[in-house]
């Protein structure tokens, strides 16, 4: 029986999950870069794209791509730094597979759309694509996909432990990282994640009153 419902790999609707995908050129060359995926709904995703980089020009190319679920940091690490040699891939009903993965989905785009991102980095032009979940192959039974926020309050929580230690300088930095996380979690967080960050935040700002002054 073909599977399809994301919830089947701890996948929930809402969230943003970081994931390798990997897709094909027009000849024929399998491609596998870390892209972060949103769970639109149980059986659609939709990813950000920034344009010039290979899995813009492949998936702009092909109806198909391949979200591949991996927790092994060296294999997300090799994957951004260059480009992985084409046996660490194989041939899934046509599609590239990483042949290392904790579960893999085949993924059909139904939608695309160009938009201008701005950010503090500047402008980008990117490319949403919406696309449905076709078939799950799970290769282990208890799957985790990555998701920044509770990483994200772990640091934070890290940080806040060590504001008492040092001197007001040491605090200011330690405040300035425990805003990024915020930040992040704000963006890609869960509700109780957010809720976590907005604890912390009160704590600091009942404890130490000038912070954002000094910023
Ligand atoms: C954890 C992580 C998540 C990323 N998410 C995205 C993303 O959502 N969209 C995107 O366009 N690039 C994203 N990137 C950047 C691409 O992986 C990077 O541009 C990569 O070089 C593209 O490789 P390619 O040219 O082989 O496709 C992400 C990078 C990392 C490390």
């Amino acid at each position: 029986m073909k599977h399809n419902n994301l919830k089947a790999m701890g996948m929930e609707k809402g969230q943003l999950y970081e994931t390798i995908i990997s897709s094909m050129s027009t000849n024929g060359r399998k491609n596998a870069a870390p892209i972060g995926v949103l769970c639109k709904s149980e059986e659609e995703v939709v990813v950000y794209l920034y344009q010039g980089s290979h899995t813009h020009k492949n998936i702009s190319n092909s109806d198909y791509f391949v979200v591949n679920l991996t927790t092994n940091p060296l294999l997300l690490t090799e994957c951004t730094l260059g480009d992985f040699p084409a046996d660490y891939f194989y041939e899934f009903k046509g599609n590239p597979v990483l042949k290392e993965n904790d579960a893999f989905f085949i993924s059909r785009v139904i939608k695309k759309k160009e938009l201008v991102h701005k950010n503090e980095l500047g402008s980008s032009p990117m490319t949403v694509v919406t696309a449905k979940v076709e078939e799950i192959v799970k290769n282990k039974k208890v799957i985790r996909p990555l998701n920044r926020g509770i990483y994200a309050v772990i640091e934070s929580l890290i940080h806040f432990s060590r504001l008492e230690i040092g001197d007001a300088k040491n605090r200011e930095n330690l405040y300035h990282k425990i805003k990024e996380m915020d930040r992040v979690v704000r963006r890609v967080g869960s509700a109780s994640e957010k809720k976590a960050l907005q604890e912390i935040m009160d704590a600091i700002h009942e404890k130490y009153n000038n912070l954002d002054e000094k910023k």
